[in-house]
């Protein structure tokens, strides 16, 4: 039947005019920016975080801001990090404003740069001349040097031309640079006034203690902001949107409220079970409109699952037992109650195995709290791993 693409994408970040709402969100990226403002933007994994610093970067490049967005994970020393900042901003401001690489060169000068330039390629590569092994915490003292010389770079440039740096996976900085690296940063960054920056995480303990812990140095550095869940209606109005405009027949949001509750509303499982639902309704073959149904969306998460089985089965077997009698007592009691004695003695454990064993969970990732209405739930950081332990383990 229909010939369309599937417009539903997971994995990757979306564009600007991709996203559903963030408009918020979005916009208090680019205030900070344009502010010369901190921001700390904390959220569940596949919340879509990287998709809302990416919109806001498309809108202020757009705008005539110089940003840069970089993945700290991307970057296994913080060398290498320290190394494309100075890259990335000498390569942004060579293509805008025609600087030279000497005018370039001159704000990192305590890094001592080497900036070549490879007119063919069109790319400028650097190598830093300091040796980042000679002293301790050496690395550190690199990635504040390369935020001075942001900031002097950015003072060279007229009011109107906002400058940000982002750094995704910025858990990643700290892991790397310990304490040491907050520290510093701090010191650095808080005598800043033009430099916008925004340092995105998800809401694993580093980053949670991070910012919300007094003894902390980034504490109060700046605004924190929560990625929540995005709003149900208007989540379900664009799949049924994209659904209808594909050529299907959805006569009632039942179904993609199916595909919401399923996937427990984290944008990135809602994105994959409507892509596979739109794959299912293209190949039902004969003459008729394919419906979208209910049925079908259960037919789908199932065939989804069982697609992600050998992934599912590698962790589940990775677990000690007391960390998967955990996962079956997280779906019993639909994440509450969790840290209770009543919890560990049901299932014959002292409450400190049972506290170790959520650590565990969460350190791996298959668990994280929900904190809302003044309770903490523990939820699957993947909302298809407990379909797979319904279908699988249970059963
Ligand atoms: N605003 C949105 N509207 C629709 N879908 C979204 C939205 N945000 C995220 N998604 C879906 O979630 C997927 C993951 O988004 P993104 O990479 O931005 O999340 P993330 O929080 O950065 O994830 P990770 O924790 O893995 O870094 C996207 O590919 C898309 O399928
Ligand atoms: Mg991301």
């Amino acid at each position: 039947m229909d010939s369309k693409s599937n417009p539903f994408r997971f994995g990757g970040d979306l564009g600007a005019d991709e996203i559903v709402d963030r408009v918020e969100e979005t916009a208090l990226v680019e205030s900070t920016i344009r502010n010369g403002e901190k921001l700390f933007l904390i959220g569940p994994r596949r919340f879509g975080k990287t998709s809302i610093l990416r919109s806001a970067d498309e809108n202020l490049t757009a705008a005539g801001a110089v940003v840069l967005r970089l993945d700290a994970e991307a970057y296994p020393t913080i060398d290498m990090l320290v190394s494309k900042i100075v890259t990335a901003a000498a390569t942004r401001l060579k293509g805008k404003l025609d600087l030279g690489i000497e005018q370039i060169s001159r704000f990192f000068s305590r890094l001592k740069p080497e900036i070549t330039y490879d007119g063919v390629e069109q790319e400028l590569s650097i190598s830093l001349g300091v040796d980042s092994t000679a002293k301790e915490n050496r690395p550190v003292k690199l990635l504040t040097d390369a935020l001075d010389g942001l900031e002097a770079l950015a003072l060279s440039q007229p009011r109107s031309r906002p400058v940000g740096l982002i750094i995704d996976e910025f858990q990643a900085v700290v892991a790397r640079g310990g304490i040491e690296a907050e520290a510093q940063i701090r010191a650095a960054i808080q005598e800043h006034r033009r430099v916008g920056y925004v340092f995105a995480g998800s809401q694993t303990r580093i980053m949670t203690d991070m910012t919300q812990r007094h003894e902390r140095p980034l504490y109060r550095l700046g605004t924190n902001r929560f990625i929540g869940p995005l709003p149900a209606d208007e989540f379900s109005a664009y799949l049924l949107r994209h659904f209808r405009r594909g050529g299907f027949a959805a006569p009632t949001a039942a179904p993609v409220q199916s595909i919401l509750n399923l996937a427990e509303e984290v944008p990135f499982n809602v994105q994959m079970l409507a892509h596979n639902c739109w794959e299912e309704l293209r190949n039902k073959s004969g003459s008729k409109q394919p419906k979208l149904t209910v049925q079908l969306v259960e037919a789908a998460l199932r065939r989804t699952v069982n697609g992600l089985d050998p992934w599912y089965t590698e962790s589940w077997t990775r677990l000690t037992t007391v960390q998967q009698k955990t996962l079956l007592a997280v779906i019993r009691r639909q994440g509450t109650g969790m840290s209770s004695s009543e919890a560990a003695r049901s299932l014959g454990l002292a409450v400190s195995s049972l506290q170790s064993a959520i650590r565990g969970l969460q350190d791996q990732n298959i668990l994280r709290d929900d904190p809302a209405a003044g309770r903490i739930r523990l939820r699957f950081v993947d909302p298809f791993f407990p379909h797979w332990v319904r279908m699988v383990v249970i059963r």
